[in-house]
């Protein structure tokens, strides 16, 4: 992505499309960053203060929009990641929720689901009435005109590294409890030194990065064994 020399700053705030040239290269919708590429960094508005996403470096980032406030399907996972709030936490992981309803609607938003489920929501969400920070993200085509369609997740690195990405319709809700698992299966495989398998949680086996040796190959117990060998959860 091609990161502009110089921006305007508007209350404090450089605009991320003069940071990022998005003309140059758009985005499809829901075909976003590659994993591996450092998100791009953003300041703007939320429930918690002017937020920078650069500030969260050091932590474990899980940033995902929502289509709209007000919504019932929305609702429900705001609700569940609200409780699930310190099983992020012991993930040293911060959540940060967007989407293009204003600062206001958000604080609304909140105020009513905490009057219906006595549920504080907590954690940042940030307004993004220009779809600047969607469109720099690929959370939706070039060209949209609002942010209907927008169920994304991005699941960042303690460096801000893209490491999985979600993308989820508006018709069907995300699961908090697939957002741990797949964040606890991240951290665990981070230094590459291990491989998750399927449903993996943690304190279950993991499996072995396979040699790509021709002298372990022939080594190995069986005919199996050099590419698929479980090894032990250390970290439970
Ligand atoms: C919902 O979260 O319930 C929703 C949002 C946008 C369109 C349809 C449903």
């Amino acid at each position: 992505m091609h990161i502009a020399s110089s921006g305007t700053v508007r209350n404090g705030v450089i605009p991320i499309s003069e940071r990022f040239d998005l003309s140059a290269n758009p985005l499809p919708a829901c075909s976003p960053l590659r994993l591996g590429d450092v998100a791009p960094d953003f300041t703007a508005r939320s429930t918690r203060g002017v937020l920078t996403l650069s500030d969260l470096r050091g932590r474990w980032v899980v940033l995902f929009s929502h289509p709209a406030d007000f919504t019932p399907v929305c609702t429900s996972e705001f609700v569940a990641l609200a409780r699930a709030r310190d099983r992020f936490d012991a993930l040293d992981t911060d959540l940060v929720a967007l989407s293009v309803d204003s600062l206001f609607s958000h604080l609304a938003w909140i105020r009513a689901i905490h009057d219906r489920f006595g549920v504080a929501i907590d954690f940042p969400i940030i307004e993004d009435p220009t779809l600047e920070i969607a469109r720099a993200y690929g959370m939706i085509g070039p060209d949209a005109v609002d942010a209907s369609a927008v169920r994304s997740t991005y699941f960042l690195d303690p460096e801000g590294v893209l490491r999985a990405s979600t993308c989820y319709p508006a018709s069907a809700g995300r699961s908090v409890e697939e957002m741990l698992r797949l964040l606890a299966a991240l951290q665990r495989v981070h230094d590459g030194s291990a491989l998750a398998p399927e449903g993996w949680t943690p304190g279950k086996d993991l499996l072995r990065v396979p040699s790509q040796s021709v002298a372990d190959v022939l080594a190995a117990d069986s005919g199996t064994d050099w590419f698929y060998a479980t090894t032990p959860d250390g970290k439970r």
